[in-house]
């Protein structure tokens, strides 16, 4: 890859920042597609956040720039415009910024959840779907899966609070869906999704009683590293169908190169 004046520039803002693999999927996905676009992460404290911001502003050579934790909802205020589907998932991911340097954020979480169930030719509308996790990634899934017209969503979470606020919030956003928080949903579902962070660290636990998986499940997990979680390897075990955290990585950035150049 060689960088020159007429290369663009993207950053990804995190903190810590060693855990950032965004930049070289970007980077290989913009290098296949022939843009001379490149992306470094940047290690950005969230006090310095509103400084590094106010500077992209100034930087003409710059085309956008992902925000990880800890910044996904901080960067919000400090945009010039977010998109409805960031405002209603409630944090940014990546910001474009146009040639007269406005700032627009948007989430990639949702739309690269649903383009990687229909890579592998699977759908949601009138599914039963029992989902795992309600943190900041699993808001964003939780729209997805409610706008794609699931017959019932179940969200179960370690913090039952947050999975009823989640449900709740879901079904006010989308009236037509069935939305509920739900303990231990003693069946067997069409789509199984985490968005727990289980399955990460050597020795987690699973984030689902594995009865709860039949052979025409699919088993969505979006942890992206280790490629084949734990929940993966059972699923398989038990003849279900699975997609990993890396499919929803890949279509984002798909997504991505589309946005900046809008
Ligand atoms: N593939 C992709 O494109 C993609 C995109 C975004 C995120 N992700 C992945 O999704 C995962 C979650 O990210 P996030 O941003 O949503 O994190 P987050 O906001 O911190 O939420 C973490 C979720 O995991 C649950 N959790 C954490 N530790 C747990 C434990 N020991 N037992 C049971 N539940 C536990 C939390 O439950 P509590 O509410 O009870 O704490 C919460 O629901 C991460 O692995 C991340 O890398 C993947």
């Amino acid at each position: 890859m060689e960088i020159t004046g007429k290369s663009k520039i993207m950053f990804v803002l995190a903190d810590p920042v060693d855990h950032v693999r965004a930049s070289a999927i970007l980077n290989s996905h913009f290098a296949s597609i022939g843009e001379d676009i490149v992306t470094s992460p940047l290690h950005v404290r969230p006090q310095g956040l509103p400084a590094v911001i106010a500077a992209i502003r100034c930087m003409d050579n710059v085309v956008g720039f992902g925000v990880t934790i800890p910044h996904k909802v901080a960067v919000m205020p400090l945009l010039d415009d977010v998109t409805p589907n960031a405002c209603a998932i409630g944090a940014v991911n990546f910001v474009k910024r146009t040639r007269d340097g406005r700032l627009i954020g948007d989430n990639m979480d949702a739309p690269g959840f649903i383009a990687a169930l229909l890579k592998y030719q699977y759908t949601v509308a009138g599914k039963r779907v029992l989902q795992l996790g309600a943190g900041g990634a699993g808001r964003a899934t939780a729209l997805a899966i409610a706008q794609a017209g699931a017959a019932e969503l179940q969200i179960a979470n370690r913090d039952a609070e947050k999975a009823h606020a989640l449900a709740e919030a879901i079904q006010a956003l989308c009236p037509q869906a069935k939305v509920v928080a739900s303990a231990e949903p003693a069946e067997t579902f069409d789509l199984i999704v985490n968005t727990t962070s289980l399955g990460m660290k050597p020795g987690d636990e699973l984030p689902v009683d594995i009865s709860r998986i039949g052979t025409s499940t699919i088993v969505y997990d979006i942890v992206v590293n280790p490629a084949v979680t734990p929940l993966i390897e059972i699923a398989r075990q038990r003849g279900a169908r699975t997609i990993g955290g890396k499919a929803m990585l890949d279509e984002q950035m798909v997504l991505v190169a589309d946005f900046i150049k809008q």
